[in-house]
């Protein structure tokens, strides 16, 4: 996996200096609402999201400005959602990216409020013609953007991973929530590339393939950190789900056999990428970076 780690790096850097832009500081009165989102936005994470976007835009040789704007967008959702995620009346959390979570360091309603303004400032973003010059293009991706963090994906998701804490889940509806919760988002992040590329729908078919394994696996990795990993590494709070009595891949099947599970996974996504040759290597790398990290 030589040069993965540098190569999200680079995307790191690029997306980190995009979300600054998009949330300057502020003197008005409103201005600890701007300092929540930037709190939130800004924070150490992977921005493995954004990667993908821009490492599947690539594929199609979309011009980099583009796909960071997109990744950018999407990473703003994916910061929202682990703001509200991190509530006491969902996951309870005070540690997030090794620093105190939102509500934490504000409080409940200035959390409530900063991950109002992420979610609905990545479509501001993707509505932008600096995302992309084609108006169709922008309108695919609100759309699709809407779609995977919604009801039918991640918000549905979140619901049914409340609902995991009190009701005895099957492998395949652990499958559903976990696909619906995570996956949702990532395989958006696939489909972006595609949709900016103007991709053929066999090629934008394999993405959303790999992206939905790739998805899967990196939720069933996180669910692994939590049984298994280390609270210093992963900047959070372990522990966490068998505490809650969570159903989930971990809980169902074990360390070893969820561990296995993930690798099957994150193979298969990448048997996806078969018809785009070594110009998939990053995807790949990403595969295997999603199941082999300890945060
Ligand atoms: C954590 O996501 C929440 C999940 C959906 C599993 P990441 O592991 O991508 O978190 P960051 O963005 O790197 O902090
Ligand atoms: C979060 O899943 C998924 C989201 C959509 C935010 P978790 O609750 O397992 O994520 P962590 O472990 O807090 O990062
Ligand atoms: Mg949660
Ligand atoms: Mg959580
Ligand atoms: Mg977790």
């Amino acid at each position: 996996m030589t040069g993965f780690p540098d190569r999200l790096g680079r995307v790191r850097a690029k997306v980190d200096r995009i979300l600054a832009g998009l949330l300057p500081e502020t003197g008005r009165a409103e201005r600890r609402l701007f300092d929540a989102m930037r709190y939130a936005a800004l924070g150490p994470g992977k921005r493995l999201r954004p990667f993908l976007v821009v490492a599947s835009a690539d594929l199609f040789g979309v011009e980099e400005r583009f796909a960071l704007r997109c990744g950018a967008a999407v990473e703003l959702v994916h910061c929202y959602s682990l703001v509200h995620d991190d509530l006491p009346a969902m996951d309870d959390d005070d540690l997030r990216r090794g620093r105190p979570t939102v509500h934490a360091a504000w409080d409940e309603a200035t959390a409530i409020l900063a991950g109002d303004a992420l979610l609905t400032l990545a479509f501001e973003v993707l509505a932008d013609a600096e995302t992309h010059p084609s108006p169709t293009v922008r309108l695919r991706l609100v759309g699709g953007l809407a779609r995977a963090a919604g009801a039918e994906g991640m918000c549905g998701g979140q619901m049914l991973d409340m609902l995991a804490e009190r009701t005895e889940f099957e492998y395949g509806e652990i499958a559903r929530l976990e696909r619906m919760k995570t996956g949702a988002l990532i395989a958006f992040c696939c489909r972006a590339g595609a949709l900016l590329g103007g991709a053929a729908a066999d090629a934008e078919r394999a993405l959303t393939a790999y992206a939905q394994d790739l998805g899967f696996a990196f939720q069933i990795a996180d669910d692994l950190i939590d049984a298994d990993g280390s609270e210093e590494e992963a900047g959070k709070r372990l522990r966490k789900d068998a505490g809650q009595g969570k159903a989930t891949v971990v809980s169902l099947l074990g360390i070893e056999a969820a561990r296995a599970r993930a690798k099957i996974l994150s193979e298969q996504a990448a048997a996806h990428l078969d018809c785009f040759g070594t110009r998939a290597d990053p995807l790949r790398d990403a595969a295997r970076f999603a199941v082999e990290r300890s945060s």
